[in-house]
């Protein structure tokens, strides 16, 4: 028998959580043609994997490389990292469909600059995408900010009746153009006027769509409770799937809570169809005037455009060196963003080992000082939180990378080795894979991640991008039919 690609004698993990097991891997063309012992077929590449690990191509389920994947197409940043799927469309902002010209509100200026062209609709987004197709697979979801941007006059008030209809409406479009679901994040200014109504009538299009509603809660702090109870309401109303996104306990005072949440979400999920994604970090990274910096214990400022120079430094230290108080240096330095210091180690310990938690980054692909989760997300949580801190086996964490996000979103052949799904194929070494970013020096590939297939072709050898794009756009597949 003959493969393009034989990579022989690795531990094979399957993605599904079941123990990895000694044997050979064949790829021809985009598939995987088979798994056992191999020893009598031809490739004209052969890999020796010996000692290593062979995974599923990691899913990052939730990422805000909207724009990353048509500007920085190779986007090294997730590839070096073993990511071969990306879902984008996060926390209520996407870059498609939008109509806004000119400068953007925050935080969508963050993913998106004043200068670049408009997708007025997601089908234009898709082309762009598949005309110039970019390293890794990319699925977007729709986002509610952006929909609100479009079509809400006031972006102060809860939309009209009008303007939910016109929502609805651009909503039910963008999903029949391949959108992958619906996020929200009335979290964020453009969207905190939104009433529990509205966000349940985009949840009610994400649902006649047989798609998934994934939000950003209104609040990750204080009111933390109160957000999933909001966010459970809406996917009972609406009939619709509901995902947490970066599930988290902000600012010293919730310091603890996920021993709260977490079993809230077990008993809602025991209800209704309820998941939640996280990210393995106790700092968080988004707009540097969402408030946020009143719940951290420590901030640093990774972006500003009118001093671009401070990036990498502390708000603090700003602040003392400007003579202004945390408030008054925000003000001065935005449009910026920044990175937050306001988990409790424990709580990302218990979020992430919870048996439903999915692994996603939350990368934002902007400034010369992102947070290392850009770059270091999936290693970190096989070197760091698997190996040296033992929070999950092997096993278990690669399914919460590949199987888990796949089943979530409903990406089909995927995020599992087997034969007749895609060949989006990771080689790590397991005694070595770590993140290499650090919040000093956050533009970093990480170490151990040896080969990285995407589509059956090559796109990171260990040490740089090949230069490959294979990428596909992703939309939601019909569920697998078991015969
Ligand atoms: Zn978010
Ligand atoms: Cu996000």
């Amino acid at each position: 028998m003959y493969a393009d690609i034989i990579i022989k004698n690795g531990l094979i993990v399957d993605g599904d959580g079941t123990p990895g097991r000694n044997a050979d891997l064949a790829i021809k063309d985009e598939l995987i043609v088979a798994l056992g012992d191999l020893t009598n077929w031809q490739a004209s590449t052969m890999i020796d994997a010996a000692g290593k690990v062979v995974s599923p191509g990691f899913i990052d389920p939730h990422v805000h490389h909207d724009e990353a994947v048509l500007t920085d197409p190779l986007l090294t940043c997730m590839t070096s990292q073993g990511v071969t799927t990306v879902i984008n469309g996060n926390c209520g902002f996407s870059i498609a469909p939008l109509k806004h010209q000119g400068r953007l509100p925050a935080p969508l200026d963050l993913i998106l600059d004043a200068d670049r062209p408009r997708f007025s609709s997601y089908a234009q987004y898709r082309q762009a995408l598949e005309a110039d197709p970019p390293a890794v697979n990319a699925a977007c979801l729709i986002g509610h900010g952006s929909l609100r941007i479009n079509e809400v006059a006031d972006l102060s008030r809860p939309a009209d009746a009008s303007e939910l209809k016109r929502m609805q409406q651009a909503l039910d479009q963008a999903l029949s153009q391949g959108g992958l679901g619906v996020s929200t994040g009335p979290f964020y200014p453009p969207a905190r006027a939104a009433t529990t109504a509205e966000l349940t009538a985009m949840a009610q299009i994400a649902q006649a769509h047989g798609k998934l509603y994934a939000t950003h809660m209104r609040d990750e702090g204080d009111h933390v409770v109160d957000a999933l109870n909001e966010t459970f309401q809406v996917g009972r109303d609406a009939h619709c799937g509901v995902h947490v996104s970066h599930h988290k306990c902000a600012g010293l005072a919730n310091h603890g809570m996920s021993a709260i949440t977490l079993p809230m979400i077990e008993k809602a999920m025991k209800a209704q169809d309820v998941g939640l994604d996280t990210t393995p970090w106790t700092a968080s990274a988004t707009m540097l005037n969402s408030g946020r910096h009143k719940q951290a214990t420590r901030v640093i400022v990774s972006d500003s455009e009118r001093y671009p120079e401070m990036a990498g430094r502390d708000l603090a230290d700003i602040a003392a060196q400007w003579g202004v108080s945390l408030d008054q240096a925000v003000e001065r330095l935005i449009p910026a963003a920044g990175i937050f210091f306001i988990m409790d180690e424990k709580d990302v310990q218990r979020i992430l080992s919870f048996e439903h938690t999915i692994i996603c980054s939350d990368g934002i692909h902007k400034g010369s000082h992102p947070h290392p989760r850009v770059w270091g997300t999936f290693p970190r949580v096989l070197g760091h939180y698997r190996r040296d801190v033992k929070l999950f086996t092997l096993e278990q964490a690669i399914r919460r990378m590949t199987s888990m996000p796949a089943d979530r979103f409903g990406i089909g052949r995927r995020g599992r080795l087997a034969v007749d799904h895609f060949a989006d194929v990771v080689v790590f070494d397991p005694d070595t894979i770590a993140e290499r970013a650090t919040f000093q020096k956050p533009v970093q590939p990480a170490a151990g991640i040896e080969h990285v297939f995407v589509n059956g072709r090559l796109v990171w050898d260990g040490q740089k991008a090949t230069g490959a794009r294979p990428g596909k756009h992703l939309d939601k597949t019909a569920p697998t039919q078991v015969v």
